[in-house]
């Protein structure tokens, strides 16, 4: 990363605490960070996959500890916080994504109350949980601070067979502008991350369950063929927009929520009205799949 760009971010010589940093879009902010000369806490339940993140960040010269932590557990998160800043000293970045369905996929009209409460726990009362512990050692260290919380498409849109983990995301999605105007006179930072359908570890695992119903492995299939970027998301393309909202960046954003969904929240069952063709203005230049004539970016390369 060029000088220039490090000063814009802000962020080298800060330590970093990220959840959920094991895997998937956690673990791909956590290399953000660590780019941008973040050392890091990389905290997980599972600690092997938090090590792993550990070395690969140690690989680039950074320091990172890993914290073993179930953010579901209500002690937890202080605990988390307490351990990250004795190993690297205070924290005034934090990104909390670790989360996810809990494994309750039914309808609400067959939910146990248990059911219901278990999305809840890992998502919301997680959250909530962690930012109160991350802002009073940030208060408490005297360092103004950037939190950056992970929410769901799902806590947007109606959510089908979701409906906990949709309703704890809305909730994720709300208490990031209440939190946000409690912390603004301290100069901490909330803004909540939302990212549509990914392809990490947990999404493969339903996608190569074989006993998972038909039905779960085609959400992921129909799911890509209906993003207008034309797949679900990779960790690290939304990786960059934790990193946005982690840095200086941003320094005048907060209470918001930025959605990485390649566009599928804009799409809607209606048709288009009329239309269908390519339009003239670019018909000679691009195929009848739309795809452009001239050397261009593979879907990879694209920005
Ligand atoms: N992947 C998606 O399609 C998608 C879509 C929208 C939102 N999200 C949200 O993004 C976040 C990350 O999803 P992902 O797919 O990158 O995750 P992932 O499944 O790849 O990784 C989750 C990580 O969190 C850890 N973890 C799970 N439970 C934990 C707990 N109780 N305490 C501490 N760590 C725990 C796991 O060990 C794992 O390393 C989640 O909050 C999820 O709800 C994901």
């Amino acid at each position: 990363m060029s000088h220039e760009l490090t000063d814009l971010l802000g962020l080298a010589g800060r330590t970093a605490l990220v959840t959920g940093a094991g895997s998937g879009i956690a673990r791909a902010t956590a290399h953000r960070l660590a780019d941008a000369g973040c050392d890091v806490a990389v905290v997980d339940l599972d600690v092997a996959a938090a090590e792993r993140t550990v070395a690969e960040m140690t690989a680039k010269g950074r320091k990172a500890v890993a914290v073993q932590a179930d953010v579901t557990n209500p002690a937890a998160p202080a605990a988390m916080v307490r351990r990250a800043v004795e190993a690297l000293g205070p924290i005034s970045v934090a990104v909390n994504v670790a989360g996810g369905t809990a494994g309750v996929n039914k309808s609400f009209l067959d939910l146990t109350l248990d059911e219901w409460h278990r999305p809840m726990a890992l998502n919301l009362d997680s959250t909530f949980l962690s930012v109160q512990a991350e802002a009073i050692a940030m208060v408490r260290a005297g360092l103004p601070g950037t939190i950056v919380n992970v929410g769901s498409t799902s806590g947007v849109t109606g959510a089908p067979n979701l409906s906990p983990y949709g309703a704890a995301n809305a909730g994720v999605i709300h208490f990031t502008k209440t939190a946000a105007l409690e912390l603004a006179p301290y100069r901490i930072r909330v803004n909540c991350l939302i990212p549509g359908t990914h392809w990490t570890t947990g999404t493969r695992a339903h996608m190569n369950n074989p006993e998972a119903p038909t039905s779960v492995r085609e959400f992921f299939a129909k799911s890509a063929a209906a993003t207008p970027l034309g797949d679900l998301g990779e960790p690290e393309q939304t990786a960059g927009v934790a990193l946005f909202l982690a840095s200086n960046l941003s320094s005048y954003v907060t209470g918001t929520s930025v959605v990485s969904d390649g566009g599928i929240l804009h799409t809607t069952a209606r048709p288009a009205f009329g239309g269908g063709t390519v339009p003239e203005a670019i018909r000679d230049h691009v195929d009848a799949d739309r795809s452009p004539r001239a050397a261009s970016p593979t879907k990879k390369e694209r920005p």
